[in-house]
């Protein structure tokens, strides 16, 4: 796979100079439901590397994103102008927000850019087309652009359009530097990990992570469970989880995952204490025994004793990878546990990756130590969990070859 410093190095001509550069980016930020602003830039200040070199080199810099996931005609509040202010705003360019991300305004605005000014194209999903990886729409991006560049590694896992079927259309195709430092950092976790390698799952479901539990299974020393997802767990053991969310159609899958992870030789750590509330709603809770959630109580966050045992694998661990918090973080009272093992992991020596957004959000929380303590944190949740799957993941293939 070419690297964007590939092609900007090459000798026969064809570098970025004057060339109209396609990068697509990961802008689908987190906005406030009130205010609409955006709560957490990173996908933006992480794609500047990349869009800072392609200016340097004197491209015209098309950008490219989606934003949320827009019903048909249902474009409100969508808009990727917001990225575009903020985008200006950390760079001090002039950023083109055109009304539609194909056509003649489109072209229009990109013709005209001078030095330090881009364009970012409006949100690629107020057309079908693009979820439908259509070749059509495919073809009115790439007649945008000389040449194509993938950063959005939150979307690689994504067979759309313009990770997709774009790519293929134009001949100099390359990986932006954020996907390519993506890469290189879950590759370390996926091809032979140093060992002991431990795995720590959190998250609302089972359901949502059955094909990572079984990817891990196969390469983790020990594989930590934590968030809503334990409770299934814990019920399969017979735990009377009382009102904690719990999967019940996925209890026989739970059996089966401790059965698979014992016959493997994996340890599987399950909450010993929950702290326990009675709903959602609650600013304070309770730490009691996993199997002793008082009636009409729920398990909100893994209890002091469960963290220690994490940290126990922590501490011997040579790899760690890290999806989905250990419980309500977002409210102070259940955030505890997720804060704790983002503190944990941040101490140890081995190489650690936090993939998810939520995850990501909470070593945020956890602060700026914390944040310099763990060796990467990922844009993509969904595509860093494909990429440990061991999935192809459609965005790196469609660069392959190139
Ligand atoms: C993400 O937020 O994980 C990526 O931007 C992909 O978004 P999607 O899950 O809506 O495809």
């Amino acid at each position: 796979m070419k690297t964007i410093a590939d092609l900007a190095a090459a000798d026969d001509g064809r570098g970025l100079a004057n060339k109209r550069l396609f990068i697509r980016v990961d802008f689908n930020v987190p906005l406030d439901k009130k205010t609409g602003k955006i709560t957490d830039d990173a996908r933006i200040r992480e794609a500047l590397p990349t869009i800072r070199f392609a200016m340097e080199k004197g491209a015209k810099v098309i950008l490219a994103s989606h934003m949320g996931r827009p019903k048909p005609g249902k474009h409100e509040g969508l808009s990727l102008e917001v990225c575009g202010d903020r985008l200006a705003e950390l760079t001090g360019w002039e950023v083109h927000v055109p009304d539609d991300c194909i056509g003649d305004a489109a072209k229009k605005v990109i013709m005209d850019l001078r030095p330090n000014q881009v364009c970012l194209l409006e949100n690629l999903r107020f057309h079908p087309e693009e979820e439908a990886n259509d070749e059509g729409f495919a073809r009115q991006l790439a007649e945008l652009c000389d040449v194509y560049v993938d950063d959005a590694f939150g979307c690689v896992h994504r067979a759309h359009a313009s990770v997709h079927a774009l790519p293929l259309l134009v001949r100099d195709r390359a990986a932006g530097m954020l996907l390519e430092r993506e890469l290189k950092a879950l590759g370390k976790v996926v091809h032979n990990p140093e060992k002991p390698y431990v795995a720590i799952l959190g998250g609302a479901k089972v359901s949502d992570k059955i094909d990572v539990v079984e990817a891990l299974l196969g390469v983790v020393d020990a594989l930590c469970i934590g968030g809503a997802m334990a409770n299934t767990f814990l019920a399969a053991q017979g735990k009377k989880m009382q009102k904690s969310l719990v999967e019940e159609d996925k209890l026989p899958l739970a059996r089966t995952i401790m059965e698979k992870a014992q016959s493997r030789g994996v340890k599987l750590v399950l909450p010993v204490d929950v702290i326990c509330a009675e709903g959602i709603d609650a600013q304070a809770g309770t730490v009691v025994a996993a199997g002793a959630v008082p009636e009409g109580q729920m398990a909100l966050d893994i209890g002091p004793k469960t963290v220690d045992l994490i940290k126990n694998e922590l501490f011997k661990a040579k790899t760690v990878f890290w999806n989905g918090p250990m419980g309500l973080f977002e409210t102070r009272a259940f955030s505890a546990g997720t804060l704790d093992v983002a503190r944990a992991l941040a101490k140890i020596d081995g190489f650690t990756v936090v993939g998810g957004g939520d995850s990501a959000a909470a070593v945020k929380v956890a602060g700026e130590d914390v944040l310099k303590g763990i060796d990467h944190i990922s844009t993509g949740g969904g595509a860093s969990l494909e990429l440990i799957e061991g999935k192809k993941l459609p965005g790196v293939a469609a660069l392959e070859g190139a």
